[in-house]
């Protein structure tokens, strides 16, 4: 057994696991933070999708081993307890989910997904580099978040709900929540 200690949603937790013990596992089953998602458990859906440090990763693919002192968030730590994020908010408005299997992870991407945006991190569909803003149109919005699958079809509120939490006085809050 391997003793780590990860700040999770701000509380610090020690665990005792087996190396062989994935990220996704030990928030799951040792945790008990059932909101993150186990979908295909290889890598290839971003149900298991969480924030580390700010960045998304698939905690299917992630030994918990790897994560000692990291700072982890799931999309139970995404709000601030009172007030939902405004991505979860917008994803209500637009429909943004049916049976809401893929949700939390498609949340805990799009967070991550805009900080890459707002850091000028180009995608495959980016024509200009140099630029100095990357228009996030929906083109951008659907590549970025291409690891994360709906068996459910339900893109169109997906990518609804990503637009407008990301413009006007709703993107000013996720802007501040993302960073
Ligand atoms: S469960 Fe991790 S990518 Fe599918
Ligand atoms: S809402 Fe059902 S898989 Fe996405």
């Amino acid at each position: 057994m391997v003793e780590i200690r990860m700040r999770v949603n701000g509380v610090m937790e020690a665990l005792d696991l087996e190396p062989r013990v994935s990220l996704l596992d030990a928030l799951r089953e040792h945790l008990g933070l059932t909101g993150t998602k186990k979908g295909c458990d290889q890598g290839a859906c971003g149900a298991c999708t969480v924030l580390v440090d700010g960045e998304r990763i698939n905690s299917c693919l992630a030994l918990a081993v790897q994560y000692d002192g990291r700072e982890i968030t799931t999309i139970e730590g995404v709000g601030d307890g009172e007030r939902a994020h405004p991505l979860q908010s917008a994803f209500v408005r637009h429909d943004g989910f049916q049976c809401g299997y893929c949700t939390s992870g498609q949340i805990c991407s799009a967070i991550g997904m805009l900080a890459e945006h707002g850091s000028g991190a180009p995608s495959a569909v980016t024509e200009h580099l140099s630029a100095d803003t990357i228009e996030l149109s929906d083109a951008e919005i659907r590549e970025r978040m291409s690891g994360n699958l709906c068996r459910c079809g339900a893109y169109n509120g997906i990518v609804g709900a990503i637009r407008e939490a990301a413009s006007g006085e709703a993107g000013r809050d996720v802007m501040e929540a993302v960073r």
